[in-house]
């Protein structure tokens, strides 16, 4: 527990210190606006600008999920009645509420080690936030060691961001809709090599930028790598408003945290996410 206290202290100090000069201010973007070099939007709403409350798909892939899949892998937060869906739900409050007081609208999750539980905070928090009427959620897996959004959410579409990336598909082909309104998935299917030097590429710039601006009411999740595993995190970093970490309980030393802590100190981080912990259940999930 005393490494999980430090580690909440370091985010307090870092987040007293996180306003960032050259973070864009929000560009309300109209409906009709289409990015240059694109034919046409993935998500196309009839309701009037700012309301997402009414959401169609019109070239996105929309595809349904297995409950008991979802379940297994702890994708919970779409079911208000699980005993954890309340958790990600406070989380969403929070991690909107800062986003909101700086204009950010990307989120990246890491965490100093592996098998953290980035990947399913992630799926809860996008899945949490696309409940509320006035957003869409976007969630894009730039683990491109270790992909496992795809496999968590059960999506067995071919066609992902290793398309995308090779120039076989626009990025409107390779987008899924799993069911759930408002929320789109960019699934990644395949390891990508040459991970770190792919994510610094103007190709991937120009698509964060995109996926950024096309709509002022997304928020866009990246499930990122460890920050420890390499430099993908840092490399990728610069490129995104704000940061999340998560701590695995027993899953990181003191060490790692702070290494972990230090590589984020040029980003806005949001805090701590408290994974895996053995306290009573009503913090089961932080
Ligand atoms: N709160 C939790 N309680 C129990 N098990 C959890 C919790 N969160 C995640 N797990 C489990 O821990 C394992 C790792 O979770 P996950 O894949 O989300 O971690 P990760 O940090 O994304 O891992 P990687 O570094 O491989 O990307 C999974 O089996 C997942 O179901
Ligand atoms: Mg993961």
């Amino acid at each position: 527990m005393e490494r999980i206290k430090l580690a909440i202290e370091k985010a307090k100090a870092a987040e007293a210190d996180s306003a960032r000069p050259d973070v864009p201010l929000l560009r309300k973007v109209s409906d009709s606006e289409t990015p240059a070099g694109e034919s046409s939007s993935a998500i196309r709403r009839e309701a009037s600008p700012g309301d997402a409350s009414s959401v169609h798909y019109t070239q996105t892939a929309v595809v349904s999920m297995d409950a008991a899949h979802l379940e297994r892998h702890r994708v919970v937060s779409h079911q208000k009645t699980h005993s954890a869906s309340w958790a990600f739900d406070v989380l969403r409050t929070q991690v909107l509420q800062k986003m909101d007081e700086n204009g950010w609208r990307t989120l990246a999750i890491t965490s100093p080690s592996v098998e953290s539980g980035k990947t399913v905070v992630a799926i809860n928090l996008a899945m949490s936030i696309a409940q509320q009427t006035n957003r869409t959620a976007l969630l894009v897996d730039f683990d491109l060691r270790r992909p496992s959004v795809a496999r968590y959410l059960g999506l067995n579409r071919s066609l992902s961001l290793n398309d995308f990336l090779d120039g076989r598909v626009n990025i409107e082909e390779a987008l899924v809709n799993p069911g759930v309104e408002r929320f789109v998935v960019l699934p990644t299917n395949h390891l990508v090599t040459g991970a770190s030097e792919v994510l610094s590429s103007a190709k991937v710039g120009n698509l964060i930028g995109d996926l950024r601006e096309r709509y002022s009411d997304r928020i866009v999740i990246f499930d990122l790598p460890p920050v420890l595993a390499a430099d993908d995190v840092m490399t990728v970093l610069p490129r995104i408003d704000c940061v999340l970490m998560v701590v695995g309980s027993g899953a990181s030393t003191q060490n790692e945290v702070e290494e972990a802590m230090g590589r984020l100190s040029k980003a806005n981080l949001l805090g701590v996410v408290l994974n895996k912990d053995e306290a009573p259940v009503q913090n089961a999930y932080y």
